[in-house]
């Protein structure tokens, strides 16, 4: 770790200034779970509202909304019931469960990326300490999943559910009303910001690991057809430090990343270039930011490939961000589990002209006897050869299987003009842990100096995220300036989108000290000469500058 002891002063500030504390302290805490405090509630919100404006301001993108408890089938669909595990080992002295990876984190240059047999063998040769009780005595590793389940309803009419791993899925169980919505014309994208849940095993990173978390992510959907276009003259100038898949270096602009192919699809290179832009807005520091593609036994089961941005701070390089080609899986995975349609439909430029001669179901006979099923049996027997001899049986979207006799089908011989197709549009999705985006815009605006001989510590937030926007400060709470500081405040919190602060507690430094540790832009100073002129002082948080300024001067007023 880079500086443990500039990382628990950090910490400790934080926790004393309401930004970030641990949550349910009342009760010893509970690990993975983080309060965002009275300054840090508006810092999370101030981030997740500049994400929101940043991926709307595409134009073809909506914000959406969706449950967090999550039935049982739409997670089995997806994958997550089967996949979404991490390996686990218990240590047999004092019971602690650890990941497999991050014990063999020293000892292989990306754990992550192997499998469970070779985790075992990795941790039987290395046989590392257990971060708990220092014993080496490990269970056999296993997968453990990482979603927490719970039952909607009560009784025996209560369903199997999760809370959501992802927002992502809500999304795609979504897309009928996003594809009505924008007429039916790709591309377009849904985001949405909320909670996520993963049980995780041993969240040891402060709030770099949660069990309860916010994430903020978009489902682009598009047309795999159509070759992607986007603009990237805006980062030509801008080298960027991406690792690829093979942990090589490449130093880049994204223009030559993707001329060369390190990065396969236009869409992901662009929404890299995007997510670039947002995290140095947001005050990131851009000689800290990098991308790292995953190797291909890395990847989430769902995605074909995937870029991590990696933000550098007090835990080393950390993921932050994931931009995914999750192609067509979950629309598929969701049409094959419920039986309904998820696709969307392109003309042809010309219209084909195809002739047929196969089978389809005869409607008087097969309507009877498949009912709800017949739409799906006659797409079935369509698919047929002609050499197909009846009875066969065809298998549903959903696993059944039908008989289908020959008094069900008739022969069809005949010419049909096509002026398009039905397919099933393929997603990039760019998600987001605003969490460990909001630590690492903490933990890079933190500044550590010395003023008369103490240690200074500041907040040098962007005015983007500053959660306090202003503080009003009276010199003297007496002779009529606590009145103008408390009626300039009141006038202040009239102002959307603006949050003041009165402070008349302690000495000026001392007050001065507090605004600058949650890193509020502004200090007002209602004193004296305010009394005789209506001016008051304005402090400027980065290089302490004041200026003496009219109140109906002020810039925010
Ligand atoms: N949807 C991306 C993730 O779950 O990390």
């Amino acid at each position: 770790m880079a500086d443990d002891a500039r990382l628990e002063r950090l910490q400790g500030m934080l926790r004393q200034r309401g930004v970030l504390l641990p949550a349910f302290d009342l009760y010893g805490g509970a690990k993975g779970l983080y309060d965002f405090g009275p300054v840090g509630g508006r810092l999370r919100s101030k981030i997740n509202q500049a994400w929101l404006n940043h991926w709307t301001s595409l134009g073809n993108v909506v914000e959406v909304s969706s449950p967090t408890v999550t039935p049982y089938e739409v997670l089995e669909a997806s994958g997550h019931v089967g996949e979404f595990s991490d390996f686990m080992t218990q240590c047999g002295e004092c019971d602690e469960a650890s990941r497999a990876d991050t014990l063999l984190e020293p000892h292989h240059p990306n754990p992550d990326s192997l499998n469970g047999e070779d985790l075992q063998a990795l941790l039987d040769d290395v046989s590392p300490k257990c971060p708990a009780c220092g014993v080496v005595s490990w269970s056999p590793i296993e997968a453990q999943n990482l979603m927490f389940s719970t039952t909607i309803g009560a009784g025996s009419s209560g369903r199997p559910g999760f809370m959501r791993p992802e927002t992502a899925q809500g999304m795609f169980t979504m897309f009928p009303a996003l594809y009505r919505h924008f007429r039916e014309q790709l591309p377009f994208g849904a985001i949405q910001v909320g909670k996520g849940y993963r049980n995780e095993i041993s969240p040891r990173q402060g709030m770099i690991r949660l069990r309860e978390f916010n994430m903020a992510e978009m489902e682009y959907f598009i047309d795999p057809s159509i070759q992607e276009s986007h603009d990237f003259s805006k980062w030509d100038s801008t080298l960027m430090e991406l690792l690829d898949g093979e942990g090589e270096v490449h130093t880049l602009s994204l223009t030559h990343a993707i001329s060369s192919g390190l990065i396969r699809h236009q869409t992901v290179g662009f929404f890299m270039g995007k997510t670039y832009d947002f995290l140095l807005e947001l005050g990131i520091d851009s000689q800290k930011v990098r991308f790292r593609q995953h190797a291909p036994d890395e990847m989430a089961h769902y995605a074909s490939d995937c870029w991590d941005v990696e933000l550098h701070g007090s835990y080393g390089w950390i993921e932050c961000v994931g931009i995914a080609h999750r192609g067509c899986y979950d629309l598929e995975a969701h049409e094959k589990a419920s039986g309904r349609t998820l696709r969307a439909r392109r003309e042809f430029l010309e219209p084909k002209i195809m002739e047929i001669d196969g089978w389809t179901i005869d409607g008087g006979v097969a309507g009877p006897a498949f009912r709800g099923d017949a739409g799906q049996v006659k797409e079935l027997v369509e698919s047929l050869d002609l050499e197909t001899e009846f009875p066969v049986d065809v298998v549903l979207n959903d696993g059944r299987t039908l008989t289908v006799e020959s008094q069900h089908v008739k022969r069809v011989q005949k010419t049909v003009k096509e002026t398009g197709e039905w397919f099933i549009p393929h997603v990039v999705e760019p998600a987001f842990g605003i969490d460990r985006i909001l630590w690492h815009v903490l933990d890079h605006a933190y500044d550590e100096s010395e003023k008369g001989g103490e240690p200074y510590r500041m907040l040098k937030l962007s005015s983007l995220v500053a959660p306090i926007d202003v503080v009003i400060l009276p010199l003297f709470e007496k002779n009529g300036m606590d009145e103008i500081a408390s009626e300039l405040h009141k006038r202040c919190c009239m102002i959307p989108n603006l949050v003041s602060m009165y402070d008349a507690s302690g000495s000026i430094g001392k007050r001065y000290a507090r605004a600058d540790e949650i890193g509020v832009p502004l200090c007002i100073t209602v004193d004296h000469q305010s009394l005789e002129d209506n001016t008051v002082t304005m402090r400027k948080r980065d290089d302490g500058s004041q200026v003496r300024i009219s109140i109906d001067e002020l810039p925010f007023l």
